[in-house]
């Protein structure tokens, strides 16, 4: 087996196959915001990408021998995968750390979460090693988000000599809210993270509640913050953390990596013809004459887009004048439909789209026009002629769709822009700023977004395309990569 310098491992790959009727497979980009920015790296590092097989077309491919270049899926058995995916990653790490439990009757931590836990642990053990069969002495490992929190530990007992370091790609879970998993997985989760030498965050407000997590969870971790945030932040861990001997004493360096949106990539891609061709269609269905309040999203539970359908009627009741005057033009691409509460959610946002329209549509106006079918060329068509962008997601790691609307956007966009999203850290100036919970609220502000006079609005959404621009995938690669190796 090859032996490779930089290794990337995570639980979405950037290519995913399907099997067409005729049994040849078809090969698609993979979807995400961590897709997103590792797809932009660059060839003159060629890592390596452990991912996961996540369908049958993937698994498929793995059995005939198909992949891309520099790509290595996993075929873990479909049990294992499902149950470390959806029951645990997806159903228990995800929620806890974007608070979406229903706490009356969740979550409830039983047996069959035990089992599930387990196959956590195998999941996470075939890719450490897989890595560890496939890396360079001394090599560097990137391993990525919540799916892979045991993977680091896992491979550091393989295989010592690694730079190992791992990104989290959502928010962390304070740590009042991370204190309802049992005690000793919390310590597990903490501890293989820990296995790395350098952890990444979105933005400092994860890290620092990781940190106070970590903190929490055993004697032997200890949290320093820098003094005056100038400085390393890291945990100490180990037999003698806290003090400055002891030999056994490790510490795990944690930094803030804002992934930005891909500036060339936007601007190039949003000018192919097929985005024109999408533009004219969206133009149709929108009307002459009339704005566009546009969102793009998984239909994913911490996006808050029956809040945002809400706070949109909101808008049509309180503020008449707007009937016949705006379209809004909703995006939601179905995602991890294997869940049931996805597919209610799913449902009622298909449900609440067809209600505003069936209350204030007219012959010639359908208020809301609500497209499933994930097309990233549709999207981006979206993005370039929107007025105005809604992004209110409960709480979110960072949000690429804010970052990347005032990059190609073409007559300026104003940002209706949720206060618990990564992305508001760096962009809360030019933004309206909204309490995603607020819909009254958040009406108000996609009212003041449409009044927004131009000039204001096309200064705002340069500041925002700067902002948005300033750690671009390629440097936020980079950056890890070169802090990993510099030890
Ligand atoms: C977020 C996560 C990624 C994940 C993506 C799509 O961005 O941080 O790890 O890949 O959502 O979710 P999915 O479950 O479809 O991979």
């Amino acid at each position: 087996e090859r032996a490779f310098e930089v290794l990337v491992a995570s639980n979405r790959g950037p290519v995913s196959y399907a099997v067409r009727e005729d049994g040849s497979l078809d090969a698609h980009r993979g979807g995400g915001g961590l897709v997103s920015g590792l797809s932009a790296i660059g060839p003159e590092i060629q890592p390596l990408w452990v991912c996961a097989a996540l369908s049958d077309g993937d698994r498929e491919a793995v059995r005939r021998t198909v992949s891309e270049p520099g790509v290595r899926m996993l075929d873990i058995d479909a049990h294992v995968h499902f149950d470390a995916y959806n029951g645990i990653a997806n159903s228990v790490l995800w929620f806890l750390h974007h608070m979406l439990y229903q706490t009356p009757l969740e979550p409830v931590f039983d047996a069959e979460f035990r089992r599930q836990w387990g196959a956590y642990e195998s999941y996470n053990r075939a890719f450490a090693e897989a890595l560890a069969a496939q890396a360079a002495e001394g090599a560097a490992v990137l391993v990525q988000d919540y799916h892979l929190a045991l993977t680091p530990g896992m491979l550091r007992e393989l295989r010592p000599d690694l730079r190992i370091g791992h990104f989290s790609h959502t928010p962390w879970a304070p740590p009042e809210y991370f204190r309802m998993l049992p005690d000793d997985i919390a310590e597990q989760l903490v501890r293989g993270m820990l296995g790395a030498d350098r952890l990444g965050f979105l933005t400092w407000r994860w890290a620092s509640t990781f940190m106070k997590c970590a903190e929490g969870v055993a004697d032997d971790v200890r949290a320093v913050f820098p003094p005056g945030g100038e400085g390393r932040s890291l945990l100490e861990h180990g037999a003698g953390a806290g003090h400055t001997e002891g030999g056994l004493r490790r510490e795990t360096d944690i930094s803030v990596y804002g992934l930005g949106a891909d500036a060339d990539f936007l601007r190039r891609r949003a000018h192919e013809p097929d985005v024109a061709d999408r533009m004219a269609v969206l133009r149709e269905q929108v009307g002459p004459g009339r704005k566009a309040i546009v969102r793009v999203d998984r239909t994913e539970l911490s996006k808050n887009i029956v809040r945002g359908l809400l706070a949109y009627r909101t808008l049509l009741e309180e503020h008449p004048e707007w009937r016949g005057h705006v379209v809004h033009l909703a995006f939601a691409y179905p995602s991890r439909q294997d869940l049931a509460v996805y597919r209610d959610y799913t449902a009622e946002v298909q449900r609440l789209a067809d209600e505003i329209n069936a209350v204030f549509g007219t012959p010639d106006w359908t208020p809301v026009v609500l497209h499933v079918k994930d097309d990233f060329a549709r999207s981006l068509a979206a993005y370039r002629m929107a007025d105005v962008a809604l992004v209110n997601p409960v709480r979110d790691g960072m949000n690429l769709v804010a970052k990347e609307i005032p990059v190609v956007s073409d007559d300026g966009c104003a940002l209706v822009l949720s206060r618990e999203a990564g992305a508001y850290e760096e962009l809360h100036e030019d933004a309206l700023p909204v309490n995603p919970y607020d819909v009254t609220a958040t009406a108000d502000a996609l009212h003041r977004a449409l009044t927004m006079p131009a000039g204001e609005r096309a200064e705002r959404t340069k500041r925002l395309a700067a902002g948005a621009t300033a750690m671009g995938p390629r440097k936020w690669f980079l950056a890890q990569l070169e802090a990993l190796r510099a030890g």
